[in-house]
Formats: C-alpha cells, sequence, structure tokens
C-alpha cells in the first residue's frame, strides 16, 4: 500500500503537488479544464490543513523555444485562481532565486504554481530524462511530495518518480481515486465484467487485450481496430485501417476467445473520411472493396446491448467510430447513452473516451471517468505505473 496525502501532518510544511495540468490549448485559452477541476480536492485539502502548496506540472511537450512560448502555464495559474476563488502565485521560471525566494515567502494556506517542468527539457531532457541533478534541486523545494498527476503516473520524470524517491512521499486523491477505479476493479471486478475497446490501431491495444483477456467476462471490438479483427475472420473490408502487422495476433485471439471477444455485425462505410462523405450501412458481409468501415452500425450497438445489459462492471477504451463526423458519431454516442444509464459501475478510459463523453454532456453519468490517456491504458495492461511505485510504502 502507497502513502497517501492523509498520512502526513500538512501544517505548515512546504508541500509539492505534482498535477497534470496537461489540458488542451486553442489560440493560448484552455478549452477543457476537466484536469484542473479533477486536481482540486487534493489542492483544497493541503490548504485546508495549513500546507504551503507548491504546485508543479508540465503542459504539451517542450522542443524548441517556440513551445516554450507556447505552454506556459500561466493561463493554469489564472484558471486554478478561478476555481480555488483564491490568488494562485504562478512563478515563471522552473529553478532559481525568484523561485526559492516566492517559496520560502509562502504563509500556511497560500498557494504556488511553478512554470511547466518540460521547460527543463530544454535542451537536454532533465525533466523527461530523469536528471538527478535536478530531481534533487526541486525535491529540496519541500517538505513533502504529493504525486497526484495520474495522467502522468506511466512516465518516470524528474518531476514525478525523480523527487517521490528523494522526499517523503503520497498519492493525492486523484491517483487514490483512479487506482481504485482501474486497477483495483480488475483485479477484483463485480461479474460479469465486459471490456469495449475501440481507437484506431491493433496495436495500440495488444498489451490491453492480452490482459483483459484472461479477467474479462466479454470484450466488445469496435473503432478502426475491428477491422482488422474482421479481416483476420477473412471479410472483405476494403479500404478500411487493417494493422497488417498485427493480424496473427487477432487471428489468435479469435481462435482462442471464439465467445469472449464480440466483433460488429454492421458498420457504417464512407468512401472518404470527411465531413461531406456520404455515410452508408452495410452488414459486414457486404463491405466492398472502396468502402471505408467508420462506425460500427445499429444492429451492432443492439447486439453490444445484450452484453451490456448482463453486466455488473463495463470498462470502455477507446471511441467506437469517428465521432469527430457528425455521420459516424452515432455508435460511440448510443453506447455513450446507453451505459450512461445503466445502473452498473462503468469505467471510461481517459483521452479521446473521455473527451468524447465529456462533449457529449455525460460527465456525471459514469462512475468513473480517468484523467489519463496512457497511463490508464497502462493501468488496463497490467502494468506497474512507475510514477505510483516510486512513492513511499506504508
Ligand atoms: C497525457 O496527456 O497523456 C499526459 O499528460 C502525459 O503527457 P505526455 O504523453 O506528453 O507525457
Amino acid at each position: 500500500m502507497k502513502k497517501t496525502i492523509r498520512d502526513f501532518e500538512l501544517t505548515g510544511k512546504k508541500v509539492i503537488i505534482r498535477c497534470d495540468f496537461n489540458v488542451p490549448l486553442k489560440d493560448g485559452k484552455i478549452t477543457d479544464d476537466n484536469r484542473i477541476v479533477e486536481s482540486l480536492k487534493t489542492i483544497n485539502y493541503a490548504l485546508e490543513n495549513g500546507a504551503k502548496v507548491v504546485l508543479m506540472s508540465h503542459l504539451g511537450r517542450v522542443k524548441s523555444v517556440e513551445d516554450k512560448r507556447k505552454n506556459s502555464l500561466k493561463v493554469v495559474a489564472e484558471r486554478l485562481g478561478e476555481l480555488l476563488n483564491k490568488e494562485v502565485i504562478f512563478i515563471p521560471e522552473t529553478r532559481g532565486n525568484k523561485l526559492e525566494e516566492a517559496i520560502s515567502e509562502l504563509n500556511n494556506g497560500d498557494v504556488l504554481l511553478v512554470e511547466n517542468t518540460r521547460f527543463e527539457d530544454l535542451p537536454n531532457k532533465l525533466e523527461s530524462g530523469n536528471d538527478l541533478g535536478l530531481a534533487t534541486y526541486w525535491a529540496k523545494l519541500g517538505d513533502i511530495y504529493i504525486n497526484d498527476a495520474f495522467g502522468t503516473c506511466h512516465r518516470a520524470h524528474a518531476s514525478n518518480v525523480g523527487i517521490a524517491s528523494l522526499i517523503p512521499s503520497g498519492i493525492g486523491f486523484l491517483v487514490e481515486k483512479e487506482i481504485q477505479m482501474i486497477g483495483d476493479v480488475i483485479a477484483n471486478p463485480d461479474r460479469p465484467l465486459t471490456v469495449i475497446l475501440g481507437g484506431a490501431k491493433v496495436s495500440d491495444k495488444i498489451g490491453v487485450i492480452k490482459n483483459l483477456v484472461n479477467v474479462a467476462d466479454y470484450i466488445l471490438i469496435g473503432g478502426g481496430m475491428a477491422f482488422s479483427f474482421l479481416n483476420a475472420r477473412g471479410l472483405e473490408v476494403g479500404k478500411s485501417i487493417v494493422d497488417e502487422a498485427s493480424l496473427e495476433f487477432c487471428k489468435e485471439i479469435l481462435t482462442n476467445y471464439p465467445n469472449k471477444v464480440i466483433l460488429p455485425v454492421d458498420v457504417v462505410c464512407g468512401k472518404e473520411v470527411n465531413e461531406m462523405a456520404k455515410a452508408t450501412t452495410k452488414l459486414i458481409n457486404d463491405m466492398g472493396t472502396a468502402d471505408i468501415g467508420l462506425d460500427i452500425g445499429p444492429k451492432t450497438v443492439l447486439h453490444f446491448l445484450q452484453y451490456l445489459n448482463k453486466s455488473n462492471t463495463v470498462i470502455w477504451n477507446g471511441p467506437v467510430g469517428v465521432f469527430e463526423i457528425n455521420q459516424f458519431s452515432s455508435g460511440t454516442k448510443a453506447l455513450a447513452n446507453i451505459l450512461a444509464n445503466l445502473d452498473i459501475t462503468t469505467i471510461i478510459g481517459g483521452g479521446d473516451t473521455a473527451a468524447a463523453v465529456i462533449n457529449m454532456g455525460y460527465k456525471e453519468a459514469f462512475t468513473h471517468i480517468s484523467t489519463g490517456g496512457g497511463a490508464s491504458l497502462e493501468m488496463l495492461e497490467g502494468v506497474t505505473l512507475p510514477g505510483i511505485e516510486a512513492i513511499t510504502n506504508r
């Protein structure tokens, strides 16, 4: 068991909280503040308990001076200040006198945000390379380290694994909830457990399928990856995405788990992938050589519904169609609607699936929507995440 923020006396302590404020930006504005909102519980707990809070996060990937200009956390400090309804002191630096002085001047219940940790990636990848010198410098800025950046837990960087290895550390409420809702549910699911997998490529999900095929009762496959499985079964899939390198894997899975892995029975096809494309629904046996499969069809939704109706837990990772284009979004919308209305445990993986269901207005309708894309995928693969592993044991 890992220590959590509740295991520490926080009053008067400088508490470094690593958040994942890697939020989408458009023209310098935050387009989805979900990750900031989900961090509030831990930040508020630390503030209410009299900590001097030092927040750290990355934002985007920093490979050039231009990336630095685009990826300052200033905009996050402003939004966080609004959400906390208090001043967030923003230091536009990742090290140096200004940062050290500002931290030494913090009073109990104050909160400060350090500039994007990945500014340290230019030029020598000190943050992403988990440089010991950088981790040691940052660790000296605090007394206690709390990792609440679930979305970054699959990375071993200086601002998570590095600092956690050097000072007393614990996880925050967000990481704790993600472990309970994904890790613990897979370890001990309320059965039947059904997993819906979508997304473009089988190769991205091989680890997940290998792990979950032993854990889940049913795996429903949609999205681009369904066409590799259909092709592996010998069907014509036209110009749909086929992940040639994964075809043998698909054949093996279909042979070994014929009643567990469930494929679409009809698909919505187009001849091109754009807003103008005409959508035609076809049974999977009727696809022509020019067809591109871009969504699951209505018969598949009903077919999947039979499995969802008898499940007690559903985990969904990956949209089942090109949901960004209206005429190919019905399958993803229908599944979101079905799951939102089932009175069972429903867990949505991070990344595209989370963005899709939140955009549809279902933020409150599921048991859990993960804040981590790659991190939730690796947790579904059964991999131990380095950001969690580095935290002090109880
Ligand atoms: C994410 O958005 O998945 C996390 O913030 C990690 O970002 P990264 O893939 O750039 O490391």
